[in-house]
């Protein structure tokens, strides 16, 4: 709900258990007042609220009658060029030179429903009645450029969205070397800050740390969000837990370059702030357009990380996710990549297929490797065409024959790159990212193709929708596999080279956006070396994403575990793959791999065909007993018992909407010898029910499994258990 109170001022934006209120101070200043806890009565907001001006801190005489500066105001939108030396919203340069953006109050709309984002992936409803949205409008009267900040409230969600337009409705062009898409001032600093930083292989490892007097800062400047740095941060209470405490998340809705953080003042406030990389950032906005910067989703719990995850996990699977998988339980697959890397032809793709067939699997997706003269990482991408050689029958022909067999067809393809070694780069040098003049770096042997052109966009959509119409393809994987460098594009003038990285994921989001609706019955599934750009950007457009190249069930246990932070378990692809595990040579059990893996969606990537009868059963059994499961893990909530960054173990409970499942999977790094059973406490039960233990004959109360716990065997080191219990 979000209401005005024309007597003092105030928008109070509220969710089932939060508050955000704002006030306009004067004609200059939206105020922040508050972000936490919901209230219901506001009366005395104000009362202590005495300006304070620091020694040396320049006064904003025009802002309003009484001596402030917004050096210290907490401001919902904060602009460089007047008294606030924090860390700016807003940076703009115009045409005199000058940097100074004083943005007065025009008018406010408050209405139901939430607006799209043109261009853009954002949070949907599916009727207005979901959330009501706050536009607040200002306009600098000097340069008449124009900012809409954009607030929705959901209604069933302790969430709210937050987005800025820019518009110039001056004559002079604007150069924009700054916006964010939000800042949260807060009068305190007593926070910890947790992150999702890593690297190739090792994904979302969770870090959490004090703030410091200044700025705590994480960013990416790679083209993508990274696997370096996730686009999401919390801020918490210190005494915060999985089940206690205050949290303030902050995620983004974008997948290229982002800065994110919080700046501590001399004066004990914070300011959040999340958006696009200003660095190497300027975009020139010339008169009647306008600029959107991508959606901030920020989340209130006052109970804990898990609350928080359990929201977004809720959001984005039903109001971010799109397409007829959202609500569709996605086919166990098998990806041949572990099984043959490039070395495959079509008998050896068919004989995988029928090997996973009588093993019950139920996709096969044919991986790198198949079009062009692709036999290493040395040519071919762009040619989007079958190698014959391998492939004799064409994709229509090996497709046909795995759908003899029983399963559906997937197909990987990465079209945001090019080969110099490929027709496509000898007809179209200049279509990829480089400057001229300048060496061009080559990651993984590949250039990036330049989505800031709309003809390079054209010829993906084309090529792509050209090889989905060809053949029974249910399923797409779209892989991403370096990071930019000498960012330039031809097709741009001088004055707009800096437009170029946001310009390419506007491009990409327009060749998604176009490719999901032409095939709404193809699941795609995300991948960028893994976990590279996970992100809520990309989660508007695929349904899955590959969660990380390193595919060892004990890595897994961290990564999943830091990616459910945000991510929901029916976001992340999780495969049983070969062992010694080929990222880092780990022997684990069938029954460990599986069990991991069931908590994200099911998928096989090893060499089946390589297997014994036994192992095949087994595999077999795993996916009768993934199918009893999974809509609990995907659909239900998920709370996090044990933390692996905490501890030996890991343990994470699913229970489903009904109530009438939960499903724990606990996992052991290291075992400590000589050890007491560990004992698990579960949370949300059923109070005054009880629950059996499936496959042990074991009754437990609800009090009895959430106050003192089930006992779990004593495990060996690498192993994952799974336990499933039934509401009697
Ligand atoms: C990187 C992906 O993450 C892998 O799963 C695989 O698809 C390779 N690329 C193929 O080149």
């Amino acid at each position: 709900m979000i209401t005005f109170d024309e007597t003092n001022c105030y928008f109070h934006i509220s969710t089932p258990n939060s508050s955000y209120v704002i006030r306009l101070y004067g004609e200059y200043i939206p105020q922040h007042l508050y972000y936490g806890k919901k209230l219901d009565n506001l009366n005395g907001i104000l009362n202590d609220d005495e300006p304070f001006v620091p020694g040396f801190s320049a006064i904003d005489r025009e802002y309003c009658e009484e001596q402030i500066t917004t050096d210290v105001v907490l401001q919902e939108y904060a602009f460089y060029g007047s008294c606030d030396l924090r860390k700016p919203s807003f940076h703009a340069v115009y045409k005199d030179g000058s940097r100074i953006t004083k943005m007065k109050f025009v008018s406010y709309k408050i209405y139901k429903g939430k607006p799209t984002l043109p261009s853009l992936p954002a949070t949907y409803t599916e009727n207005d009645d979901e959330a009501d949205t706050l536009e607040l409008l200002y306009r600098d009267e000097v340069t008449g450029l124009e900012l809409t900040y954009t607030y929705t409230a959901f209604v069933k969600f302790d969430a709210v969205t937050r987005s800025v337009k820019a518009k110039n409705t001056g004559c002079d062009a604007v150069n924009i070397k700054e916006i964010m898409s939000c800042n949260v001032d807060f009068p305190r600093s007593d926070f910890d800050f947790i992150h999702l930083p890593g690297a190739w292989l090792r994904e979302r490892h969770i870090e959490r740390l004090s703030l410091i007097s200044g700025r705590t800062h994480i960013e990416s400047r790679r083209g993508s969000s990274s696997h370096h740095h996730s686009p999401f941060f919390a801020l918490v209470d210190k005494c915060c837990t999985e089940t206690q405490g205050q949290v303030y998340g902050f995620s983004f809705v974008y997948s290229g370059n982002f800065e994110a953080g919080a700046e501590v003042d001399s004066f004990g406030n914070t300011r959040a702030y999340m958006g696009i990389n200003s660095f190497d950032f300027n975009w020139m906005l010339k008169k009647d357009e306008q600029f959107i910067a991508p959606e901030v989703v920020m989340v209130y719990s006052s109970e804990g990380l898990g609350k928080m995850s359990r929201t977004y996990h809720k959001l984005y699977r039903t109001r971010l996710a799109r397409g007829m998988y959202r609500d569709t339980e996605r086919p166990v697959l098998i990806n041949n990549w572990e099984a043959t890397y490039m070395n495959f032809d079509e008998q050896k793709i068919v004989d995988i297929a029928r090997t996973a067939a009588k093993a019950g699997i139920e996709m096969l997706v044919l991986d790198d490797g198949w079009f062009g003269k692709r036999n290493d990482s040395q040519s071919s991408l762009g040619d989007w065409f079958v190698f014959k050689d391998k492939l004799p029958s064409g994709i229509n022909g090996l497709a046909k024959k795995v759908n003899d067999l029983g399963l559906k067809f997937g197909l990987w393809v990465e079209p945001e790159m090019i080969s110099e070694n490929s027709d496509l780069y000898r007809s179209h040098p200049d279509w990829c990212i480089h400057v001229s003049g300048r060496e061009k770096s080559r990651g993984r042997n590949q250039l990036v193709l330049d989505l800031s052109r709309q003809d390079v966009c054209d010829y993906i959509v084309k090529v792509l929708s050209d090889i989905l119409s060809s053949a029974p393809i249910s399923y797409v994987k779209w892989d991403m596999n370096r990071n930019m460098s000498e960012i330039g594009s031809e097709k741009l003038p001088p004055e707009r080279q800096s437009e170029v990285a946001h310009r390419y994921m506007l491009g990409l989001y327009g060749v998604l956006e176009m490719l999901t609706q032409r095939f709404p019955n193809v699941l795609f599934e995300g991948c960028s070396g893994g976990g590279g750009r996970f992100d809520a950007g990309m989660m508007y457009y695929f349904n899955q994403y590959w969660t990380s190249d390193d595919s060892d069930a004990v890595e897994r246990m961290y990564i999943q575990h830091g990616t459910s932070l945000v991510m929901p378990s029916t976001f992340m692809g999780a495969h049983v793959s070969e062992v010694p595990n080929h990222q880092v040579g780990r022997v684990t059990s069938l029954e460990t791999r599986g069990n991991i893996a069931f908590c994200g969606q099911l998928g096989y990537e090893l060499d089946v065909t390589k297997m014994s009868e036994e192992e095949l059963d087994a595999i077999r059994a795993q996916i009768e007993k993934y199918k009893t499961i999974s809509d609990t893990v995907h659909n239900g909530d998920m709370y996090r018992l044990l933390s692996p960054f905490d501890s030996n173990y890991v343990a994470w409970e699913f229970i489903s909407n009904n109530k009438n499942q939960v499903v724990v999977c606990y996992g052991t790094v290291n075992t400590l010898p000589q050890c007491k059973n560990n004992f698990v406490k579960l949370e949300a039960l059923e109070s005054n029910r009880e629950y059996r233990l499936f496959g042990a004959d074991k009754v437990y109360s609800a009090d009895v499994l959430m106050n003192i716990g089930f006992a779990v065997e004593n495990q060996k080191d690498f192993s994952a258990d799974l336990y499933v219990f039934e509401k009697i």
